[in-house]
């Protein structure tokens, strides 16, 4: 007969219970992990482009960006080249490979799969290069290579804006680490400084989809409420620290 066990509150209970609780618990709970790791579809997603929440409220970025823009940009837009790009991908030799590698393998070689690829990792760090009361103080670090490489914060400013302005028609504008200096460039479609050699910290979307909405024509006036009131500069800064040790 089963032994039992009278609790300190009077209520008697069989120790057998307990330790099938312990047991039926502690089975489904590793059931429940082996399930995750093993399933073949979440496996394959993993593997594939997916779309990234914003990492802050569709109307964070007013009056620099408003609801409508992001909602658009990132729900229309980014989403498009996520679809585009996890059918692109589907039978190349890229399948199943990070990201980085996807953009570089597939510059030159497979159009229609670079170009989405290029735009979903553009968007990805896009959406963190920007953060609400953004602009302000650049870490020191960076701030000082910044001085070091363009002179002044307010010259790299100038280039960086410049830069996107004389990009015709779509495209970025970048900042971007190439043999340990700052560069700042310019792409045209979904190119990045990746497929040139460089690592990028920050980039500027200048298609028409990015600031249309908000300030029609004037992208001048987009890039520098951009580079002024939107940066997250505690971002840049870590993918500064990421492309120096690389
Ligand atoms: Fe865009």
């Amino acid at each position: 007969m089963m032994s039992q066990h009278r609790l300190a509150d009077g209520r008697v209970t069989r120790p057998g219970s307990i330790n099938l609780f312990k047991k039926v618990f502690a089975m489904s709970f590793t059931d429940h992990l082996s399930k995750v790791f093993s399933n073949p579809f979440k496996r394959v997603s993993t593997m594939s482009f997916s779309l990234p929440d914003l990492p802050y409220a569709y109307d964070a970025l007013t009056p620099y960006m408003s609801r409508e823009t992001l909602e658009y940009h990132h729900d229309k837009h980014h989403l498009a080249y996520v679809n585009n790009g996890n059918n692109l991908l589907k039978g190349t030799e890229w399948e199943g490979k990070p990201l980085e590698q996807v953009v570089v393998g597939s510059f030159g070689k497979n159009t229609g799969l670079f170009n989405n690829a290029g735009q979903h990792y553009n968007h990805l760090h896009f959406w963190k290069w920007m953060k609400p009361n953004g602009g302000g103080k650049i870490p020191g670090r960076l701030e000082s290579k910044i001085i070091a490489d363009f002179g002044s914060v307010d010259k790299f400013k100038e280039f960086f804006i410049q830069a996107g302005v004389t990009q015709f028609g779509s495209g970025w504008c970048w900042l971007a680490v190439k043999d340990g200096a700052l560069v700042v460039s310019k792409t045209p479609n979904g190119e990045n400084p990746l497929v040139h050699g460089a690592q990028p910290i920050l980039g500027c979307d200048v298609w028409e989809h990015s600031y249309y909405i908000d300030y029609r024509n004037r992208r001048p006036d987009y890039l520098k409420a951009f580079i002024d009131n939107l940066v997250n500069w505690d971002y840049v800064d870590e993918m500064f620290e990421a492309a120096l040790k690389k």
